[in-house]
């Protein structure tokens, strides 16, 4: 990885190079398990990247508002991080990766109803259950504004896209019924499956998407607002998660090609973190049969990729040019 800061026009021709050469490529469908998702445009592409410096590079879509879903799950767990500690997280959600669908049942199962990870629905409901407040409205008022902190500016929920996953949200109750019988939820089920749902109801842009990146890549400091959203020695922790499971099953094959703590959402979004560098986010509909956003994870690729950034490169020295 680059620790030099990478100059400003090699990251804008990046973000637009990858825009370009992935807006025509197809493949992959619009989540639809959420009714109102389908309904999202599949053709919308936005691409950007926000440096730990607060300089913003944004190509196509970038500032059309899209429901966050499951990347939601970074920014309750860092808020739950900093309330609780990284032990007691690990301790009652667990850091590795379910192996299964992210809303699976089985790997509860599996695992005695221990979440694994908090982000897949079962680890992600937990730890919305494990926010310290005083009820649901207080529960809710914290997430909405660590995800305001994160992107820098007041986030708010779409009354319909959380409508629709209400409406349709059984399997995830069913998950948080399970987690209860397990012992593994810290509040009243259906109040964590409510805000869980809302949390994924709220609307980010691609540059929101990149700026909250950003701040985890910052150390957890916001680069446009200046403010610390998360502590320093906390960050690490998200980092590991979304390492891990950001990107589900495929984060083996992320971890290995791409190499950044990434994190993805079925509304189509997806943001990838150099840590000390920047963050870069995509956002495009179509998904995957795992549910991450096909045109998304090639555009942050090539943008890591483009801009020599991944986390498990070694710095070549100068006795080892030829190897
Ligand atoms: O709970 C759900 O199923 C959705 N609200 C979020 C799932 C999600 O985004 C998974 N991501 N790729």
């Amino acid at each position: 990885m680059t620790l030099i800061a990478t100059p400003a026009d090699r990251i804008e021709e990046a973000v637009v190079d990858a825009h370009d050469s992935q807006k025509d490529k197809h493949g992959g469908e619009n989540a639809s398990y959420i009714p109102v998702l389908a309904k999202v445009d599949p053709d919308l592409l936005g691409v950007c990247v926000v440096t730990v410096g607060g300089q913003i590079f944004a190509a196509g879509d970038a500032r059309y508002e899209f429901a966050l879903e499951s990347i939601s799950k970074v920014f309750t767990l860092a808020l739950v991080i900093e309330q609780r500690g990284p032990q007691e997280v690990l301790h009652r959600v667990g850091a590795n990766a379910s192996g299964r669908a992210f809303n699976s049942v089985a790997a509860l199962e599996q695992h005695n109803d221990k979440p694994m990870s908090p982000l897949v629905n079962a680890g992600a409901i937990a730890t919305t259950s494990l926010v310290k407040a005083a009820d649901a409205e207080d529960r809710w008022r914290q997430i909405l504004q660590v995800q305001s902190d994160f992107a820098g500016r007041q986030i708010s929920v779409s009354d319909e896209i959380n409508a629709s996953e209400q409406d349709t949200n059984f399997h995830n109750r069913a998950i948080a019924w399970l987690l209860r019988d397990g012992g593994s939820i810290y509040c009243d089920p259906m109040e964590a499956c409510d805000v869980y749902t809302r949390q994924c109801s709220t609307l980010v842009t691609t540059v929101d998407l990149a700026v909250m990146g950003a701040t985890l890549a910052n150390g957890g400091l916001n680069p446009l607002t200046g403010k610390r959203v998360v502590a320093h020695g906390n960050v690490r922790y998200v980092l590991a998660a979304m390492t891990m499971e950001g990107i589900y099953t495929r984060s083996g094959d992320w971890a290995y090609t791409v190499g950044l703590p990434a994190k993805s959402g079925v509304g189509g979004g997806l943001v990838a973190v150099a840590p000390g560098q920047l963050a870069i986010a995509a956002f495009s509909p179509p998904l995957d049969e795992v549910g991450n956003s096909v045109r998304a994870q090639a555009a942050v690729a090539q943008v890591a990729r483009t801009l020599d950034l991944g986390l498990f490169d070694v710095p070549l020295r100068g006795d080892q040019a030829n190897g």
